[in-house]
């Protein structure tokens, strides 16, 4: 038995995510997402798993040069774009595609170096209002960039969903309807779906799908789980059973004692708690699973541990592992206990997590 958390990712599950993702959009390319230590999986080792995708997609330059450094020559695209005359200097040794979506990166790549040249993804903000031109401004925005001789043509056109995983669809089709709008007969391709467009509006496809959560077999949507469109969990989240004991109705269970044993409990203590990333916020009753059978933990979790109602299992023993979310229990399932979105338990697996590639 080891007692260290371990998260297991498997790269079959990343290639076959991609195949659905491909099968749903079937006329778009991929800009695969994998920002944020793509998702907690691990950036480089994804990449090299989803090595088929058309793109790459990361927020930030770091990352982007962390792919370059591994050897991974995909384009890939920086969907914050750069802010600096040395980050701008570093993605064109990269060869990195920019969004702009600002007037000060224009008048960065205004001062590009002569011979510099980018690819551009235009970001038009139509109601997100995060990043982007306002659709007043981007015509402007757009002639502008065209004129730079450091800007590819034609330049690309580029927005992002802002609740196309709500039950609501008004403001997607809202979103998608002024994206046409201003971008109508302009050359450049487009790119507006991330996970939860591409499922939920063929309208929001376009040249460019830009997946994240899908590629790592979680669904965007609250009501669903990967597997009802056929994903597979990339990540399983394991630990061991490091203690077992046995506890009187009454007794109670961990910081604050906010859990009572309501009958003879046989308690299982496993090593793994909020110093891993294990939320902290889910509920007592919260699933885990232990020898394939779905037990509730039982008191608070804690830095490094957490309980586990044992009682109906046959024979739970010291080292028998036990796994928080993956297989056989949907990361969005602990999501909802946790009152969170799959997305940040993905990424907030912390340092202390030993990652296995297999
Ligand atoms: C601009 C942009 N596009 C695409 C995505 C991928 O989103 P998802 O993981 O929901 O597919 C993200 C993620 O946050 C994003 O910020």
């Amino acid at each position: 038995m080891t007692p260290t958390v371990s998260a297991t990712v498997d790269t079959g599950a990343l290639r076959h995510n991609l195949g659905v993702v491909r099968q749903r959009a079937p006329r778009s390319r991929v800009m695969a997402v994998i920002k944020a230590n793509a998702y907690g999986h691990g950036l480089v080792a994804v990449a090299r798993a989803l090595d088929s995708a058309d793109a790459f997609a990361v927020a930030r330059v770091d990352e982007g040069l962390t792919l370059r450094q591994a050897g991974v020559l995909t384009r890939t695209i920086l969907l914050e774009g750069v802010f600096d005359a040395d980050q701008l200097a570093a993605a064109a040794a990269a060869g990195f595609e920019l969004v702009v979506h600002t007037a000060e990166q224009i008048d960065l790549l205004r001062a590009a170096p002569a011979g510099t040249t980018f690819n551009i993804w235009l970001k038009l903000d139509t109601g997100m209002n995060r990043l982007g031109f306002k659709p007043a401004a981007f015509r402007a925005a757009l002639a502008a960039l065209s004129d730079l001789p450091a800007v590819q043509s034609p330049v690309n056109l580029f927005t992002h969903l802002s609740s196309a995983d709500g039950t609501d669809p008004s403001t997607t089709v809202d979103q998608l309807a002024l994206f046409s709008t201003v971008t109508a007969s302009l050359p450049g391709e487009r790119s507006i779906a991330n996970s939860a467009g591409l499922l939920g509006f063929e309208d929001s496809q376009a040249d460019w799908v830009r997946p994240g959560l899908l590629l790592y077999g979680a669904s965007p949507f609250a009501a669903t789980v990967g597997a009802d469109y056929g994903l597979r969990p990339a990540m399983t989240l394991h630990s061991h059973i490091i203690a077992v004991k046995d506890i009187e109705p009454g007794e109670r269970v961990g910081y604050g004692g906010l859990w009572t044993a309501a009958r003879p409990t046989r308690l299982a203590i496993a090593a793994v708690g909020y110093g891993d990333g294990y939320p902290r916020s889910v509920a007592p009753g919260s699933p885990v699973l232990i020898n394939g059978q779905r037990v509730p933990l039982a008191g608070r979790v804690s830095m490094d541990m957490i309980g586990i109602d044992v009682t109906d299992l046959p024979a739970p023993r010291l080292g028998d592992p036990v796994i928080l979310w993956g297989d056989g229990l949907p990361v969005e399932e602990v999501a909802l206990w946790a009152q969170t979105i799959p997305y940040e338990l993905l990424c907030g697996i912390s340092q202390r997590v030993a990652v296995t590639i297999r």
